[in-house]
């Protein structure tokens, strides 16, 4: 896989490339990677790449031209210009990046799926924006994908952006271990191995369950006792009863899907009326409704 970053401040994301796993991939052929700096295509004496927005309002906004150019240049293809790509000049659709990724807070809001459709690609584009945005014109023309990585305000895309990079290049192939990527918060079937460690066909993305490691005494504290047991049932079912309450006390909203497991359903009741040493679950999805509980 290549990924190809367009940005005006490219040194912030040239260590992160540089210095992370990243580099390790790229050295055994795994992925390649291309920093653009957007300046470059600017064409004026002063390099000029923002300008004020038609119509008022505060800010400044990212200008069409060097953008569009450094577009062109990636390989990304015009999508208004679909037509003229069937000509016998033009690059074969296949040797052209198919996605071209802008990272904006009013876009998609990014998660483990997309990472993992961004992860099946030959060729990425990321733009990373600046300033209050850019012009609308370049992103009808070049974007496929519009994605915002929350709900909170960045002042820099490039920031955003290599978020989505780690997201992404950790699951091409062959870059970690599969072993590792198996049983993370948000992978399909998180921690969600039934509670005889069997993984049935439909696995909820669960949040991860506490690890520890040695010593197992710390500071008088005890790592819990099942982990030490050598007993894997027992170890499995303690794993999936602590990533569902980790789950309820802090997603709840990952457990409302329809479908769950009847041996889920009942741990999760089992968890709820058992109460124990946390608070009452916020956002029980029944919690609101008179009959309390929608688990039970
Ligand atoms: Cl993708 N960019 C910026 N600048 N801010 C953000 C964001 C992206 N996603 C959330 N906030």
């Amino acid at each position: 896989m290549k990924i190809t970053v367009l940005s005006l401040f490219p040194e912030i994301l040239k260590g992160f490339f540089e210095s992370s796993l990243m580099a390790k991939a790229a050295e055994r052929g795994l992925m390649s990677y291309e920093l653009v700096n957007i300046r470059d295509y600017a064409t004026d004496r002063h390099h000029k790449c923002d300008d004020e927005v038609f119509g008022g309002g505060a800010g400044m906004l990212m200008l069409p031209g060097p953008l569009g150019a450094a577009l062109a240049a990636a390989g990304v293809p015009a999508r208004d210009a679909e037509d003229s790509t069937a000509s016998a000049s033009a690059p074969a659709p296949a040797a052209r990046p198919k996605r071209c990724v802008f990272v904006t807070p009013s876009g998609r809001l990014f998660n483990q799926a997309m990472a993992e459709e961004f992860a099946l690609e030959e060729e990425l584009v990321l733009v990373c924006g600046r300033y209050e945005g850019v012009d609308q014109r370049v992103i009808d023309r070049y974007v496929s994908d519009e994605v915002s990585i929350g709900d909170y305000v960045l002042s820099s895309g490039e920031v955003a952006a290599l978020v989505l990079v780690d997201a992404i290049y950790r699951l091409v192939p062959g870059v970690i271990s599969g072993e590792s990527l198996h049983e993370e918060s948000f992978s399909a079937g998180a921690a969600a191995a039934g509670p005889d460690g069997e993984r049935g066909p439909y696995r909820p993305a669960l949040l991860e369950y506490p690890q520890f490691t040695r010593p197992a005494i710390y500071d008088n504290l005890r790592v819990p006792e099942v982990l030490t047991s050598g007993h894997h049932a027992n170890i499995a079912r303690w794993r999936l009863r602590e990533s569902l309450k980790k789950t309820l006390a802090y997603r709840p909203e990952l457990l409302a899907a329809d479908g769950l497991p009847g041996e889920i359903r009942k741990l999760i009741r089992e968890i709820i009326t058992e109460g124990g040493d946390h608070e009452p679950y916020p956002e029980d999805p029944g919690a609101a409704d008179e009959g309390g509980s929608a688990w039970l």
